[in-house]
């Protein structure tokens, strides 16, 4: 049986091998501090063996330093011109792994799916966008799920990417 539980300092992290030892190292050494300093949260889907996939959340919000100009003018034209700020208020996939075993499996996509229903069902704090630091291998797998890119990655460096929530009203 899969279940998707909050990581907390008491929980038991199953095995886990994404291919990629900085996510690997972060699930394993760093989520739970991230937890208790409120930096980040971390979800873990795992069956009674091993961490099938996880994700962490924070906080976060588009700038137009970190945007080209036309992405930019592309993100501050979904506004009405009274309300064009200089900055957005988002939600970020801090990290996005699923184990090698199960990787094409569509799991990451329904991850994808699960965090934006999850979060348009709660309407406490507001925010337009959700944002992640793609992989340059993984930009595709983020535009097939509706990800735009505002500002590609150099020299093999991250691309941030993002998603608009009123997509899905
Ligand atoms: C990228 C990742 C989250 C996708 O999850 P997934 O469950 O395998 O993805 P899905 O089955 O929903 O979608 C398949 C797509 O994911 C991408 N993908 C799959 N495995 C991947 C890998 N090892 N590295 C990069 N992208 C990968 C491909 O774009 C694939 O599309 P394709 O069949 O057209 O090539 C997952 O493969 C992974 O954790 N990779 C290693 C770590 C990583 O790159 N994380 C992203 C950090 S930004």
């Amino acid at each position: 049986m899969r279940e998707l539980v909050l990581l907390t300092p008491r929980s038991v992290i199953r095995p886990f091998d994404c291919g990629d030892d900085d996510l690997n190292s972060f699930l394993m050494e760093d989520a739970k501090s991230h937890f208790e300093s409120r930096l980040a949260f971390t979800y873990i889907l795992q069956d009674k063996i091993e961490t099938i996939a996880y994700f962490s959340l924070l906080n976060d919000k588009i700038l137009r330093k970190n945007s080209t100009g036309s992405s930019w003018e592309i993100i501050r034209n979904l506004f009405p011109q009274e309300i064009r700020y200089g900055s957005f208020p988002a939600v970020k996939i801090g990290r996005l792994a699923v184990s090698k075993s199960f990787q094409y499996k569509n799991i990451g996509s329904k991850l994808l799916s699960f965090i934006k229903i999850d979060l348009l069902k709660s309407p406490r704090s507001a925010f337009r966008f959700l944002t992640v630091d793609a992989y340059s291998d993984a930009v595709g797998f983020y535009e097939r799920n509706g990800f735009v890119e505002m500002q590609p990655g150099r020299n093999g460096q991250t691309s941030i990417m993002y998603f608009d929530m009123a997509k899905l009203r």
